[in-house]
């Protein structure tokens, strides 16, 4: 691995991508924080980073955008030199049974979700240093398989397939490739529409009774992406609490 470590964070405005993109700069890597519309919050993160001594910088990209994130790659090796880590937590939850789901939300959450992902992940195949790491986010959601899921859960199976085989193609070049399968995490994505009653219902899938936090999170992706996680590899790891 290179000296200093530079991450790219997509969705690092917000949610676990944002404490991912702290707590990678708080261990010393250099943090592209790429966000969608969150300019603000993306610039808080980044901002806070070079305060604390830390190296960082937002960049817009829209991930279902293949130019876009080859853009994003860019500006990444344009101003750290390479790229080590690659986080893809961009993506977006929309539910609604099968039977009465829309061409919109079929659309959208593919869109973001699988084709984002792809997006991010070629561009991370091809221009990750050896030694390096690259981690998907697939959701305990897949293991739950609650009514009104079924959009969401066929982008994270698509998560978790495409994880398991570029680790294959990019293992010989000690580049380690996995996700994470978070369960209820306190963020917007969970958040939105939920009653005070579904959120105590979520919580109650844990057996320590509570929701995760986005930097429960950001400490499991801190252990793979370090030295001591380098022969975890092609693992779906479920970071929930024993929730499922
Ligand atoms: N929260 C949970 O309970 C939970 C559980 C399991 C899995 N997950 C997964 O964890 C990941 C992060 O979720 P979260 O809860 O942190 O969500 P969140 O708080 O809603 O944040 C979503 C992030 O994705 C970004 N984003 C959305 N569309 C984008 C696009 N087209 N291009 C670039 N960035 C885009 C947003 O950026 P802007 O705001 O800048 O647009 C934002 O930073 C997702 O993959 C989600 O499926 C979450």
């Amino acid at each position: 691995m290179a000296d200093t470590q530079v991450a790219i964070v997509t969705g690092g405005s917000r949610g676990i991508g944002r404490a991912v993109a702290e707590r990678l700069a708080r261990n010393g890597v250099a943090v592209v924080v790429n966000y969608f519309g969150s300019v603000e919050a993306a610039n808080e993160v980044s901002t806070a980073a070079l305060e604390a001594g830390g190296q960082a910088m937002a960049v817009r990209a829209n991930v279902t955008d293949p130019a876009q994130v080859t853009a994003l790659f860019d500006e990444a090796h344009a101003r750290f030199g390479g790229i080590d880590i690659v986080v893809a937590s961009a993506g977006v939850l929309r539910t609604a049974r099968i039977a009465e789901a829309s061409e919109e939300d079929y659309t959208e959450v593919l869109d973001v979700n699988v084709r984002g992902t792809f997006n991010t992940l070629r561009e991370a195949a091809r221009r990750v240093r050896d030694n390096g790491r690259i981690i998907t986010f697939s959701s305990t959601t897949l293991a739950l398989n609650a009514p009104g899921y079924g959009i969401y859960n066929a982008t994270k199976a698509a998560a978790e397939g495409f994880t398991r085989v570029l680790a294959k193609e990019l293992g010989p070049r000690g580049i380690t490739v996995n996700c994470i399968a978070p369960g209820p995490v306190e963020t917007d994505l969970l958040m939105a529409g939920k009653s005070r009653a579904d959120v105590n219902r979520l919580a109650a899938l844990a057996p320590a009774n509570r929701i995760g936090q986005p930097a429960d999170v950001a400490d499991a992706v801190s252990l793979i992406v370090s030295r001591d996680g380098a022969w975890i590899n092609g693992q779906v790891l479920r970071v929930n609490g024993g929730a499922a």
